[in-house]
């Protein structure tokens, strides 16, 4: 019966494959026991073959150009403090329509993680990586703590879903499992991989195997996010909950706001569907996206894409006119997701095209081989890319030093100048708790470590009121 079945399976698969050029990828089938044959078939079935043939035109033997068409000017942002009493008083008011829907269970936290987060190396999920500076807490785990105070400052629960990749989902689950979902509850937490995508070999234009039987596949990229959310249920879900706004975060920043009532609040005042913060760039050529509007559609143009000379231009006070830089963060409405999965025409974001080097399975030796350049180009596309789709959108303004400190890259030796690294994020948490707690007139000396809990204050404000030492001496390593 199996063997029916399977047959059945093989027959259709091959028919799909030989009509995209692509029959190659069962050329070790017949090798293969039957739980492997079931299990590339299944890996096969999975892909949209006629979109990854249409894609090996446009974007494997064509390395697509980007051209910026249209008019370009910069997207307008709120600041990140009020510019006058009017604004003061919209702010205050989306503060406090922001914890009404905290309040109220209409806020959902979505993180994506099915990166593959290669430049770091760490062996698991980023999100497992030991991220904060005395108690090397995970990522996962300081994510899941400012949930835990949330509910507690707000008496509601935010449901926290999380995007794996089909490389890292078994793994993710596991960790939560084994950390007993860090005290949310396995029914408030969504654990779901995002679709994958073949690499395709740059100069036979063939999707590469990694084994005789399995195809090398990479997830497609954080915009794959828009779908995995409809096609796991998670949109569902959070219908049947009754949530309204998605606070959109990336796996890698431990200083980020899991929500923020007041982005979230502006958000729902505004009546706007996807909505961003941005930070000023560093420079003209920093290599973050920058914020624009592109025929009056806000959109992010990728620094790669963004011609120098634009980049570079000034107003008329010297400032730069592109100064929004993208930190991938964001609210997303429910409905917006919604739209976009149920509408009839369905939606598709743009690919991106990425050189990189992919481990394949050589017939010939018999063995998986590591190239030493990139030899195949990986398809993904990116979640900013639904922004031109919304109708209404913002930026507001945050402050790097208070919610941005990555972690993309391996720590260099002391002194290597790495940026975005452990090292570089644990210092960025170290001064901001600091900070936080100057602010309430807790001596900090220098040469002293503190980390702040994210159950003890998700805001300056949470330590008002709190037992504190008055001073923490140098030398010393305190959680608080
Ligand atoms: P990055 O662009 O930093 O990519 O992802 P990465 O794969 O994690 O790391 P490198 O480039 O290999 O070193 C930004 C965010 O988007 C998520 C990541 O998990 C991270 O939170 N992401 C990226 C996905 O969820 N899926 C993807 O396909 C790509």
């Amino acid at each position: 019966m199996t063997t029916t079945t399977l047959d059945a399976r093989y027959d259709a698969v091959h028919k799909t494959l030989d009509a995209v050029g692509q029959p190659h990828l069962l050329e070790h089938y017949a090798s293969l026991d039957a739980d492997a044959q079931a299990a590339l078939l299944a890996q096969i079935e999975a892909i949209d073959w006629p979109e990854v043939a249409r894609l090996i035109e446009s974007h494997v033997k064509n390395k697509p150009s980007f051209e910026l068409a249209g008019t370009i000017e910069p997207a307008p942002s709120y600041p990140k403090q009020p510019a006058d009493d009017v604004q003061a008083e919209k702010y205050a008011e989306a503060y406090a329509t922001g914890e009404k829907l905290l309040r109220n269970g209409k806020v959902a936290a979505f993180c994506v993680a099915g990166g593959q987060g290669t430049r770091l190396g760490w062996d698991g999920p980023k999100g497992t990586f030991p991220a904060s500076p005395i108690r090397e807490a995970s990522l996962f785990q300081l994510f899941a703590e400012q949930l835990l105070k949330l509910r507690a400052k707000y008496g509601a629960v935010v449901p926290f879903y999380v995007m794996t990749s089909p490389i890292n989902h078994e793994a993710t689950v596991t960790f939560f499992e084994e950390h007993d979902f860090f005290g949310l509850g396995r029914d408030d937490v969504m654990v779901f991989p995002q679709a994958m995508m073949p690499a395709i070999d740059m100069t036979s234009f063939k999707c590469l195997l990694a084994g005789p039987g399995e195809l090398a596949l990479s997830p497609n990229g954080h915009g794959g996010s828009l779908k995995a959310l409809h096609t796991s249920g998670a949109i569902a879900d959070m219908k049947q909950r009754g949530i309204r706004q998605i606070s959109y975060l990336q796996v890698d920043n431990p200083l980020v706001k899991v929500v923020d009532p007041l982005f979230v609040g502006l958000q729902e005042l505004d009546d706007t569907q996807m909505s961003s913060k941005m930070l000023p760039k560093r420079d003209a050529l920093e290599k973050v996206g920058n914020f624009a509007l592109v025929d009056g559609k806000m959109s992010v143009i990728e620094y790669t894409n963004m011609p120098d000379d634009l980049a570079k231009q000034t107003d008329a006070d010297g400032n730069l006119k592109f100064n929004g830089g993208s930190i991938a963060i964001h609210v997303i409405a429910v409905d917006f997701v919604a739209e976009l999965n149920e509408g009839a025409q369905g939606f598709a974001l743009p690919w991106n095209r990425a050189e990189k080097k992919v481990p394949y399975y050589d017939p010939d030796k018999g063995e998986t081989v590591s190239p030493e350049s990139p030899n195949a180009v990986k398809l993904e596309t990116f979640v900013f890319d639904a922004l031109p789709l919304c109708d209404g959108s913002f930026v507001l303004e945050t402050a790097r030093e208070e919610e941005f400190a990555p972690i993309k890259n391996a720590s260099g030796a002391p002194g290597s100048g790495v940026q975005d690294s452990p090292d570089t994020s644990k210092q960025l948490q170290i001064d901001r708790a600091k900070r936080w707690l100057s602010n309430v007139g807790v001596l900090c000396e220098d040469g002293s470590v503190v980390e702040l809990k994210p159950t003890t204050a998700v805001e300056p404000s949470d330590l008002e009121r709190l037992d504190l030492p008055e001073r923490i001496e140098a030398g010393s390593r305190v959680v608080i």
